[in-house]
């Protein structure tokens, strides 16, 4: 049996996303940020956990995304700005199917 999406929303299609590269989308009504770095996909809130600026304005830099207000620097893996590794990225999972990524979402 495939595995259960219950919980999660249907959001891009995995080929959309590049290498090196950010795609935000609305995922029933959130804004979800899609990540490709090193072949590894990482799904953010697309607000930054400082003052909720959106990342997608930002910039990739190698492991790190960095956030257009005030420059921070999170890292993907861990999730945490360099500086006050108190402040994280908010990640979400996400699962793909036939292609297609699907995201689950807070209850
Ligand atoms: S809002 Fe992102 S670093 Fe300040």
């Amino acid at each position: 049996m495939a595995d259960s999406l219950e919980g999660y929303y249907p959001a891009i299609e995995e080929k959309a996303l590049e290498e090196n590269t950010m795609k935000l989308a609305s995922v029933d009504g959130v804004k979800i940020l899609f990540i490709k770095q090193k072949n590894k996909i990482y799904v953010i809130d697309n607000r930054c956990p400082h003052q909720a600026c959106g990342f997608s304005g930002g910039k990739l830099d190698d492991e790190f995304i960095v956030c257009p207000c005030h420059d921070w620097r999170f890292n993907l893996e861990s999730g945490e700005y360099e500086a006050k590794p108190f402040y994280k990225l908010k990640f979400y999972e996400y699962k793909i199917v036939s292609g297609k990524i699907y995201v689950k979402l807070d209850d």
